[in-house]
């Protein structure tokens, strides 16, 4: 395959299904080389690294575990000299029921704020350095609508929708932090799509979820300035 230049190097988290799969997919489609940071490699994941040997790199890493992120990176960083793309991705929803107050079960809250909230920040403070060698380099924290206060019309979720607000925070602080540096920040809404954490009703695939996030990743944003965005690249209230 023909690559790109200058070279498109993505690093990504939770690829293993579902949007994450969906998004390794299609980068490498499109000639980047992907380096993919994960629990463990599911079947489809490593037929992607049979379909793309020379592009894809995995890594173990689990995003609530410093010390293996870092040693994740490390190796990231044996392969590259710069990245132009981290996607964080990885993510959990600890109330798969949607259960009502009444009935809520707190247990995997703070695993999920570890997690949906403090992952990112795990993989970006070890992966900064290469980012800030990458050219026009874009930091992606996958986020969604349950994370805004200004757009909310859920009535449970609190859990879910409390770390994800906390990761939008995250993002604003960091494009303060890099902003100098050229790097751009940005948290996406990638709209409501079939997966495991989804479910079977969503209206769009994750195929097409990542089609929308690729075309607004390659493309010119529509909103340049948005710190958070919906899957058109449209502000979003935090
Ligand atoms: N689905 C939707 O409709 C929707 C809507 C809005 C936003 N989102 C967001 O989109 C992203 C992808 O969602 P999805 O529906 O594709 O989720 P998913 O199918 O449940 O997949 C989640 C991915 O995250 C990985 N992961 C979870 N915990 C991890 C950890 N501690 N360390 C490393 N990897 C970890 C999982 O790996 P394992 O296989 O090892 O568990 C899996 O690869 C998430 O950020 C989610 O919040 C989804």
């Amino acid at each position: 395959m023909e690559r790109p230049t200058p070279p498109h190097r993505a690093l990504i988290t939770g690829s293993n299904r579902g949007l994450g799969l969906a998004l390794v997919h299609q980068l490498l489609s499109r000639g980047y080389e992907v380096h993919a940071i994960n629990r463990r490699v599911s079947e489809d994941l490593e037929d992607q690294r049979q379909q793309f040997p020379d592009q894809l790199f995995l890594y173990t890493g689990d995003v609530r575990d410093e010390d293996s992120i870092k040693s994740a990176v490390a190796e990231v960083a044996k392969n590259v000299d710069g990245l132009e793309l981290v996607v964080n991705n990885a993510a959990v929803h600890p109330d798969p029921e949607r259960a009502p107050l009444e009935k809520a079960d707190f247990s995997g809250y703070l695993e999920a704020f570890d997690i949906n909230a403090i992952g990112p920040l795990r993989v970006l403070k070890h992966a900064l350095p290469l980012v800030r060698k990458g050219h026009e380099p874009r930091i992606v924290n996958i986020s969604s609508e349950a994370g805004s206060c200004g757009e909310n019309w859920r009535s449970s979720e609190y859990g879910y929708c409390m770390s994800k607000a906390a990761l939008n925070r995250a993002t604003t602080i960091l494009h303060e932090y890099v902003k100098g540096d050229g790097i751009k920040v940005l948290a996406m809404h990638p709209g409501w799509f079939s997966s495991d954490m989804g479910g079977e009703k969503a209206p769009i695939t994750p195929e097409d979820a990542a089609g929308n996030i690729i075309g607004l990743i390659t493309g010119k944003l529509p909103h340049p300035q948005a710190l958070y965005v919906s899957p058109e690249g449209q502000p979003m209230q935090f």
